[in-house]
């Protein structure tokens, strides 16, 4: 058997699985590791498009020299210049020094920064087409998905759109290569949604901008340069990325709080099951003491309810807490419903912080906030559990609008 996977007549698959790193952009979480994808292009001309992490250099390389056979490679298109996809470019070089950069006037800049004066280089831009043989490539800027210089290559043979980051998830490639050979595609489609949300949230309105771009094309195949190739989802994937781009939601109820003493744990859970009760499902609760933050921007990201609960901690925000509202401002995540509850023992004062916090958000204001000192009262449940029906109302009554 070829050792090297087609993805089609006349592309191949060159990726690496990464299970060896804890975080991705030394931050994120990948339980589950990483994928860096690089393709070929087989015609006339070889093509390759973007490399893979340095640390993965030997056997990308490898599979390079075992696709090429005896020969050329005439090309390499560059998509996106951050080290995960451009790292082993400098060792490339070394092996291939003839080959010609195709790059745009931003890519340019960041490959010779990154590896100094490049020799043989082609600057395309939207308005280029690059001739390989059987085929004219085209380019598609797209702008701050996720870097500035990003751009998307479109094959009108194999009508194959390489989408760089956008459209990549989390975790590796186990298997066969296309998103209808997995039988945990719904996992995928949650690690495609936690990647967007965690790397790309931010640029939402560029996000839209390049989908406006590839509407209309011919896509049988969407290669990322992470995750499954999408093939029988595309459809599916398309519609998560209109929905994440302008904010969109979907019901459900992102219940996340902290606690050092377990007191918000039973807070969090009078309010959850109240909207549960009420209708809401899902319902998501997350301690962040114990669970991961990059979890919870994905499931804001998606659901249209968001209840935030922090002890008082040194007068301020419980830290971990502090940590998700500036991820959730960076990223601009909004409009959601909005609850919030706290605790502390002599002066617990984070309501107003938490209320500024969602004005600044331009969230929707949901319920009375909860304050609760040192333990669970009857009283102070009854204020929660009504919380929590509020919230659960505002959810059933449909996605919020920007005010
Ligand atoms: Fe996978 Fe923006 O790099």
């Amino acid at each position: 058997m070829d050792p090297i996977i087609k993805v089609n007549d006349s592309t191949y698959y060159l990726g690496v699985n990464d299970r060896q790193t804890m975080y991705f952009e030394n931050l994120w979480p990948i339980p589950h590791g990483m994928a860096y994808n690089s393709y070929l292009i087989k015609d006339e001309k070889n093509v390759l498009l973007d490399t893979v992490d340095i640390c993965y250099a030997d056997r990308f390389l490898r599979q390079l020299r075992t696709a090429l056979g005896e020969e050329k490679l005439d090309y390499v298109i560059i998509n996106h210049m951050e080290p995960d996809h451009a790292g082993s470019i400098g060792t490339l070089i070394a092996h291939y020094p003839e080959v010609t950069f195709v790059v745009n006037r931003q890519s340019l800049k960041m490959l010779e920064g990154y590896f100094g004066k490049v020799d043989n280089v082609l600057v395309v831009s939207e308005k280029d087409t690059l001739p390989i043989g059987s085929r004219e490539l085209r380019f598609i800027t797209a702008p701050m998905v996720h870097w500035p210089e990003v751009m998307f290559t479109y094959d009108p043979k194999e009508e194959v759109l390489f989408s760089a980051d956008a459209f990549g998830s989390y975790g590796t490639v186990d298997g066969g290569i296309f998103d209808y050979q997995r039988r945990d595609i719904e996992h995928q489609m949650a690690e495609c949604e936690r990647y967007y949300a965690n790397i790309v949230g931010m640029y939402g309105p560029f996000v839209v901008k390049a989908l406006k771009k590839v509407e209309g094309l011919p896509i049988k195949q969407i290669c990322s340069v992470h995750g499954s190739i999408w093939q029988e989802r595309i459809p599916e994937v398309l519609k998560l990325y209109e929905r994440m781009a302008t904010y969109g939601s979907e019901p459900g109820l992102v219940v996340v709080y902290a606690t050092m003493y377990g007191h918000l744990t039973e807070m969090a859970d009078a309010i959850a099951r109240a909207a549960g009760m009420a209708g809401v499902a899902p319902v998501k609760v997350y301690n962040l003491g114990t669970q991961d933050v990059s979890y919870v921007i994905g499931d804001i990201f998606r659901y249209s309810g968001v209840i935030i609960g922090s002890p008082t901690y040194n007068n301020h925000l419980y830290p971990k807490i502090e940590e998700l509202l500036s991820k959730l401002q960076m990223r601009k995540v909004s409009p959601r419903y909005f609850g919030h509850f706290g605790t502390g023992t002599w002066n617990p004062n984070v309501a107003s912080k938490l209320t500024t916090f969602g004005e600044e958000m331009k969230w929707i204001s949901v319920g009375d906030p909860v304050t609760m000192q040192m333990q669970m009262q009857d009283d102070k449940e009854a204020e929660g559990i009504r919380l929590g029906e509020a919230m659960a109302k505002a959810i059933l009554s449909g996605e919020p609008k920007a005010e």
